[in-house]
């Protein structure tokens, strides 16, 4: 762990009923978190407002996407307004699967951003390579591109933690070895204090997501430039995740 407070996220992604969340809630409730972490967890939109009236004011709430800009006529979409007004904090932009799978590029995901911290949503901006990309040693070209994108819409970066997400680490089980993401994380960092300040590049979490889990999270939270994680499968259950939650202590 390096800069800032510790910082774990819970992306629920598409996972859930009324019941099995009322569980969740239930588990994170009683659930023994550390003082010194922000603790936040994403679920599906149409649980927001069921998981915001139950859930503990200790975990704050964010969403897995938002709109591009101001609501309207945008058959199937949520705007950042919506989400402040029922509670949301937090938004989580350019998720792998949304770039991969539903097919958002890194323009539309940065204006994403600029448009929810105009709105003051946190942002959670997730960069990534593939394995291809990795293979063939183009880590940090992709994981500076998406940087760059990101960089050229936000204009404060205050509200803003960047999740690095190798793809190939994503619900796979394969979790980046500490050295693998520490490595990456100290070039993220590095690419801030180069581009944006010396500032931003101290004050920003980076934080890691791909298959992390309560048995490897102790040693990733120990790497000097890992300030967190974005955690998939293991935040589905409560008591895991809150020993993703009390790692760095
Ligand atoms: O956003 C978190 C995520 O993509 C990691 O998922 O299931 O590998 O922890 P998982």
């Amino acid at each position: 762990a390096g800069s800032g407070k510790f910082f774990v996220g819970g992306n629920w992604k598409c996972n859930g009923t009324k019941d099995s969340i009322s569980k969740l809630v239930t588990d994170l409730n009683s659930a023994k978190l550390e003082d010194d972490v922000d603790v936040v967890v994403a679920p599906p939109f149409i649980y927001i407002d069921q998981v915001k009236s139950s859930l503990t004011d200790r975990v704050e709430i964010s969403a897995q996407n938002s709109w591009v800009g101001k609501g309207g006529a945008f058959t199937g979409e949520i705007s950042s307004e919506q989400l402040v007004d029922i509670g949301c904090k937090w938004v989580i932009l350019g998720h792998s699967e949304r770039r991969h799978v539903i097919g958002e590029d890194d323009e539309f995901t940065g204006k994403k951003a600029a448009y929810a911290l105009s709105q003051n949503l946190k942002v959670i901006a997730c960069i990534g390579e593939k394995l291809e990309e990795r293979e063939s040693g183009k880590t940090f070209d992709v994981c500076f591109r998406q940087l760059k994108a990101f960089a050229d819409y936000v204009t404060s970066w205050e509200n803003v933690v960047i999740a690095y997400e190798p793809v190939w680490a994503i619900g796979t089980g394969k979790v980046a070895s500490p050295q693998q993401a520490q490595e990456v994380h100290a070039a993220v960092r590095d690419w801030l204090q180069k581009n944006l300040s010396a500032e931003v590049a101290s004050a920003t979490r980076i934080i890691y997501g791909g298959s992390v889990n309560g048995s490897n999270c102790a040693e990733l939270a120990k790497q000097e430039d890992i300030d967190g994680f974005l955690v998939g499968g293991a935040s589905l259950k409560g008591p895991e995740f809150a020993t993703i939650v009390n790692s760095a202590v």
